[in-house]
């Protein structure tokens, strides 16, 4: 009876070995076609909406009351219908990057350049003129959009470009 059940367990033992190695290689497998299949799709949004609501000492990411969430939202809306054929916030597309836009210029004359960028061109201005040049003298069409409507785009790239960065810490984690 007692050599009877330590063979058992004997026996229960070497089963679950190698199911343990059974598992191992095949989760191994699976991983690997999961985490090359999953790179691409890294960028997606609620992904990186959760891991920005999960650091609100990022103040500059992280919108503070509801009046902006709503300024994002209708930024995100107003970038997909008007601004999305040509833009990207992380990658060229037929014009430039728009990852760091208030960084590199100020509102005072993003909301011109938007608004009528020709103009902005036509009068000489030394970064539209040379980055007009850079994107083969392609004009940007003009926008009849508002300050708010504006600056609600600039706030939701600030917002999609900081969830950029922090995908990308994850991502080559
Ligand atoms: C038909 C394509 C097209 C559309 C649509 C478009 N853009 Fe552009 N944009 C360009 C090109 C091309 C440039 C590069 C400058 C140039 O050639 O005039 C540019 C430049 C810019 C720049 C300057 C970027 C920098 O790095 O200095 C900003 C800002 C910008 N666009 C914002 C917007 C916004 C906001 C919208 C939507 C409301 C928009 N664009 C819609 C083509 C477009």
């Amino acid at each position: 009876m007692r050599f009877n059940s330590v063979g058992f367990a004997l026996s229960v033992g070497m089963a679950l070995v190698v199911v343990l190695i059974g598992f191992t290689l095949l989760s191994a497998a699976g991983l690997a076609g999961f985490s090359s299949q999953s790179f691409a799709s890294e960028t997606s949004r609620p992904i990186a909406v959760d891991t920005l609501a999960a650091q609100p000492q990022d103040s500059l990411a992280v919108p503070a009351s509801a009046e902006e969430v709503a300024a994002i939202a209708a930024g995100d809306a107003l970038f997909k219908t008007n601004c999305a054929q040509c833009h990207a916030v992380n990658e060229v597309i037929v014009g430039p990057a728009l990852a760091g836009i208030s960084k590199r210029r100020p509102v005072s004359w993003l909301l011109p350049w938007i608004k009528n960028s020709s103009k902005v061109v036509a009068s000489g201005d030394e970064y539209a003129v040379a980055i007009y040049n850079k994107y083969s003298k392609q004009q940007m069409p003009s926008f009849a959009l508002s300050d708010t409507e504006i600056k609600s785009i600039l706030a939701w790239v600030a917002v999609e470009e900081a969830n950029g960065a922090v995908t990308a810490a994850v991502a080559f984690r």
